[in-house]
């Protein structure tokens, strides 16, 4: 027997979710090929790199990341990882930033997270303790890459230890206990996720963020278990994978994104952190988003596609699903770099500021025969 609300004709979202694929038939071009994590099968390999849009207040997203994330998942991405959202408010890098630690927030993201759905995408997030780099100046301030008072929203910030991000004041160093309750509060972020309904979770581990704090010998001097030998300096990553998969469920997809290298003496090494990376796998971590850099100043020598030997070294030594980023701009450069298998899937940033279309743009220069939005059919590219 049916009922009158199955013979209500379907809403434009509707339609759209069903007819959003983006995803072109096996054995054409592999960049438009899908790809499964655990439980998760996401439609193609071009992903939204997570980018703070530092526009949330107190922690909580609303219409313009509504209209943000749903614009990228109708341009086909295939899966957007949202922006580094604060675990608690210590977590947030800016005064602006999201974030997960109350209801209220929870309940935003999950709008943002039923749009996304219905515009064809998957949607993971980017899990975020700023530590020292945290009570910063949003990048339109004035004057940026300093400390924001208290009055201005700021904060204690709080690291390994009291030594400071050039610019910005020193943080509080976390004792050992301090330390041990963190991973609980990334676990309580992870549950928050789930229940908004997004379909990953991303451990920040890079960019001179907390976890990355830890892990490199050039910010973590620690004497206590936390600190000294590259295990002890793993232990808070390794703890915080333990604890969001003893709560998240089993058929979601963990990530980590990582900082590769330094790009300093004396510093991390794709190498290197390849071996924390295999660690975090027997931890149930399914993918590494790998980037690098930015604990400390240094010569970066960025120009396309960077990154994308970090993402090679790490697929090989860790035997895991990996994503390059970086100065990924080009429709046959992106197709190149999964081809080849340097990595899994590629995920754009800046590219995709200016052009929410990017991955339909691709498919049409590529050829490959993906569907629109069915909003959007006539304006589609031939
Ligand atoms: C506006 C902006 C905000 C960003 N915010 C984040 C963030 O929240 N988390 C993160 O891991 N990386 C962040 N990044 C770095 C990007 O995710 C990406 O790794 C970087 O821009 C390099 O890729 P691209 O050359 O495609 O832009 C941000 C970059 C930009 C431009």
């Amino acid at each position: 027997m049916s009922t009158s609300q199955e013979n209500a004709p379907l809403t434009a979202a509707e339609v759209a979710k069903n007819r959003v694929t983006a995803s072109a038939p096996a054995g054409q071009v592999k960049l438009f090929e899908p790809i499964t994590l655990r439980g998760l099968t996401v439609k193609n390999r071009i992903w939204l790199s997570p980018m703070c849009q530092y526009t949330a207040a107190e922690g909580v997203v609303n219409d313009f990341h509504l209209a943000h994330y749903t614009a990228r998942a109708l341009g086909g991405f295939g899966l957007l990882i949202a922006e580094a959202t604060g675990i608690s408010p210590q977590g947030r890098i800016t005064p602006g930033c999201a974030g997960i630690w109350t209801d209220e927030q929870t309940e935003a993201w999950a709008r943002v997270v039923t749009a996304v759905h219905n515009a064809g995408a998957k949607f993971a997030i980017q899990l975020q303790h700023s530590g020292r780099k945290g009570s910063a100046a949003v990048p339109w301030a004035p004057k940026t890459n300093v400390s924001v008072t208290d009055a201005e929203g700021g904060w204690q910030t709080v690291g390994p230890t009291t030594e400071a991000f050039p610019g910005l004041a020193a943080p509080h160093a976390l004792s050992t206990a301090e330390v041990e309750a963190i991973p609980a509060a990334f676990a309580r972020a992870a549950e928050r996720a789930d229940r908004a309904g997004f379909d990953a979770v991303e451990i920040h581990g890079a960019h001179g963020y907390l976890v990355h704090q830890f892990l490199s010998p050039l910010s973590n001097t620690r004497t206590d278990k936390y600190g000294g030998s590259a295990k002890n300096r793993a232990r808070l990553v390794n703890e915080i994978a333990e604890a969001i998969r003893a709560v998240f469920p089993a058929v979601k997809p963990v990530f980590i994104r990582v900082s590769a290298s330094d790009w300093l003496l004396g510093g991390l090494t794709p190498e290197v952190v390849a071996h924390v990376v295999a660690g975090l796998k027997a931890r149930g971590v399914d993918f590494c988003d790998t980037s690098s850099g930015a604990l400390l100043p240094a010569p970066i020598k960025a120009g396309p596609g960077y990154q994308v030997p970090f993402a090679r070294v790490i697929k090989t030594d860790a035997h895991i699903a990996v994503g390059a980023v970086g100065e990924i701009t080009e429709a046959d450069q992106a197709a190149e770099i999964v081809e080849n298998g340097d990595a899994d899937v590629v995920l754009l940033g800046r590219a995709a500021l200016r052009d929410p279309m990017w991955p339909l743009r691709a498919a049409h220069d590529l050829g490959v025969k993906v569907a629109w939005p069915v909003q959007y059919e006539r304006g589609a590219f031939n």
